[in-house]
């Protein structure tokens, strides 16, 4: 089952064969926002080779990915941590074997859970770290010479959440403001050789791992405070996606695109705003302060 289908040919702004001949290396490719953002791709032109850490679920995710568009290829990459360079740089050099190159790269593979400061231990707090951050520099790292050699661009999955003082997301926040920060200094340094990087700050998204993780039920009422009235979809961000690899972007670098229906402009937090309320269980949970 995919999220985007052939009407996307029709129904977006784009143009079909916009990515013919070009590669898109995606971490988190299995997952729900990566996922789409890889359907899109390979719906106008691209070939994919999407990571994961699941052997079944990458394989399958490819599986169906690829579907999508006759003539495509979509090479699972599963058994991979992003935490490891050493396995990324394999994950890459498969790809370049089986389909030539690599002109993009989504770093997306990412962590997360509700935890407040007392019962984040900080084994938890290095976990999302390393996940978010380090796996971020590590798929640049390893995905660089091909970027070079092709004059690529990169797109980091970020988030809002560092915008200001989100409870319960302190080690996510933290992860990401360094991924946003990752992201500005790479636009410098790789500005000259060609290579372009920006972030995608997803709000809330509909039916989504993180939503799931973060939402605590709180679906209808989120909606309703963003201001354009509704959650964000999928194809929100792929569209996202989509316009910052095409050549419409091509003086675009450092840039931050925030897609999220106006919701951190108002402080939304993603339904945390009403956190000692909602989320009264986390401040009753017996005592942490674990180490
Ligand atoms: C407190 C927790 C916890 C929880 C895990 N830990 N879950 N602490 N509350 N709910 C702690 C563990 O006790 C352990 O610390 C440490 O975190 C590492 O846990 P492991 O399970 O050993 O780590 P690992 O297997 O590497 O798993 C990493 C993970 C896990 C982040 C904890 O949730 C994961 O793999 N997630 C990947 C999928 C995911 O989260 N997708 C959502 C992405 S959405 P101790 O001290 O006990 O050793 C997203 C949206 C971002 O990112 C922005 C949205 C707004």
């Amino acid at each position: 089952m995919t999220f985007l289908d052939q009407s996307y040919l029709q129904t977006s702004s784009w143009k079909p064969d916009l990515f013919k001949g070009k590669v898109v290396f995606v971490t988190g490719g299995a997952g729900s926002i990566c996922r789409v953002q890889t359907e899109a791709m390979v719906l106008l032109g691209a070939n994919a080779a999407i990571v994961g850490r699941n052997q079944q679920k990458t394989d399958d995710a490819a599986k169906d990915i690829e579907s999508l568009r006759s003539g495509s290829k979509v090479v699972s990459l599963p058994n991979v941590d992003v935490r490891d360079v050493k396995q990324l740089a394999a994950a890459v050099a498969k790809t370049v074997k089986e389909l030539g190159r690599i002109d993009y790269v989504i770093a997306g593979a990412a962590g997360n859970f509700l935890a407040d400061f007392n019962h984040l231990s900080s084994n938890a707090f290095k976990s999302v770290i390393d996940i978010d951050l380090l796996g971020s520099f590590n798929t640049v790292k390893a995905c660089f010479e091909e970027l070079r050699k092709n004059k690529g661009a990169i797109i980091f999955v970020s988030a809002t959440l560092h915008y200001y003082g989100v409870p319960f997301q302190l080690h996510v926040g933290a992860a990401k403001a360094g991924v946003d920060a990752l992201s500005n200094a790479l636009a410098v340094e790789f500005g000259p050789i060609g290579i372009r990087s920006n972030c995608i700050a997803p709000g809330p998204i509909a039916d989504t791992e993180g939503m799931a993780r973060l939402s605590g039920g709180e679906k209808g009422r989120i909606a309703e405070k963003v201001p354009l009235q509704r959650m964000g979809t999928k194809q929100d961000i792929a569209d996202a996606t989509v316009y910052l690899f095409s050549p419409s972007a091509s003086y675009v670098t450092g840039d931050v695109l925030v897609v999220d229906g106006g919701a951190w402009q108002i402080g939304q937090g993603f339904g945390t705003q009403d956190y000692p309320v909602t989320f009264k269980k986390f401040f009753d949970a017996p005592k942490g302060g674990k180490l």
